[in-house]
């Protein structure tokens, strides 16, 4: 049995992989952080009947005090630029998908895990449509170097443009030369109206209740557009992958990210 923390469980994220931990053969879901909730049962928390996990909001004590293999960590960029270090420094493993930190910054906790002889993933999206789709934008890319993404997420999300965005973009660029899209004289009558740019690609964000996470990368060319689209319509897409990092990230030390390469 591979024991579980999970940090952020009162969230949206975590109260959703707290219930497949519990449900997942081979996990044990023994500790639960949030910063509120306190002395909280996670049990009634997600429905489920969970014996003695009460929410905690010190980590500290809550390191001193419970054995835990690995910690999976959905909460916000701020948070974890602080807990990730100190659950690494203890020795244990962490799966994180918090977005809002750069590429160094995980490096940078990498080393962390690999000074303390342990690992950690991240993946800015664990649902496999998500992989497929940044794949195949990245192969399009080749062929149609104009390309324009637009990313829509539900109104509580903090950052812009989101992880996966991000990540996309990372890919398409690896296989287009940077230039600029649009006209040079091109302006905008409404401040941003033309989205963030990333290598000259345009990106476009998207906030409003309904959705969970979407994304549309389109390509440009002669006469012709293709649409490569994605979307998670609940929470439950990203679960076979947080459940397989889980299982997996005790496999090797230091950093490794992107689900891809975590599956078989
Ligand atoms: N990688 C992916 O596939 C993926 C998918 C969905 C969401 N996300 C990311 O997961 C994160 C969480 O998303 P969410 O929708 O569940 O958000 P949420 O706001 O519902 O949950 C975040 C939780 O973290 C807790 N928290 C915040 N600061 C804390 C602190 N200092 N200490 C302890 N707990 C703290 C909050 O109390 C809350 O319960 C975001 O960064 C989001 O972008 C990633």
């Amino acid at each position: 049995m591979i024991r579980v923390g999970v940090m952020g469980a009162g969230g949206r994220m975590g109260r959703e992989i707290c219930r497949s931990v519990v449900a997942e053969e081979g996990l044990e879901l023994v500790a639960a952080f949030d910063r509120s909730y306190q002395g909280m049962e996670i049990g009634a928390l997600i429905g489920m009947p969970v014996e003695g996990v009460l929410v905690e909001t010190d980590l500290d004590k809550l390191l001193d005090t419970v054995e835990i293999d690995v910690m999976i960590d959905f909460t916000v960029a701020d948070a974890m630029r602080v807990n990730v270090p100190k659950v690494l420094k203890k020795g244990i493993a962490v799966v994180t998908g918090t977005t809002g930190l750069s590429p160094e910054e995980r490096a940078e906790m990498g080393k962390i895990a690999e000074e303390n002889n342990t690992s950690m993933f991240h993946a800015a999206n664990f649902a496999i449509g998500a992989v497929l789709m940044m794949k195949f934008a990245a192969e399009a890319a080749k062929y149609m170097p104009y390309a324009e993404v637009i990313e829509l997420h539900h109104d509580k999300k903090l950052d812009a443009p989101s992880g996966t965005a991000v990540t996309t973009l990372a890919k398409i660029a690896e296989n287009r030369a940077p230039m600029r899209q649009g006209m040079e004289e091109e302006y905008e009558k409404i401040p941003g109206a033309r989205g963030g740019e990333y290598e000259g690609m345009r990106v476009h964000s998207v906030r409003l209740p309904g959705f969970v996470a979407s994304q549309e990368v389109i390509f440009g060319g002669l006469g012709q557009t293709l649409t490569i689209r994605h979307d998670s319509i609940s929470r439950e897409s990203f679960m076979p992958g947080i459940m397989l990092a889980a299982k997996k990230v005790q496999g090797w030390k230091g950093l490794l990210e992107d689900l891809e390469n975590i599956m078989d």
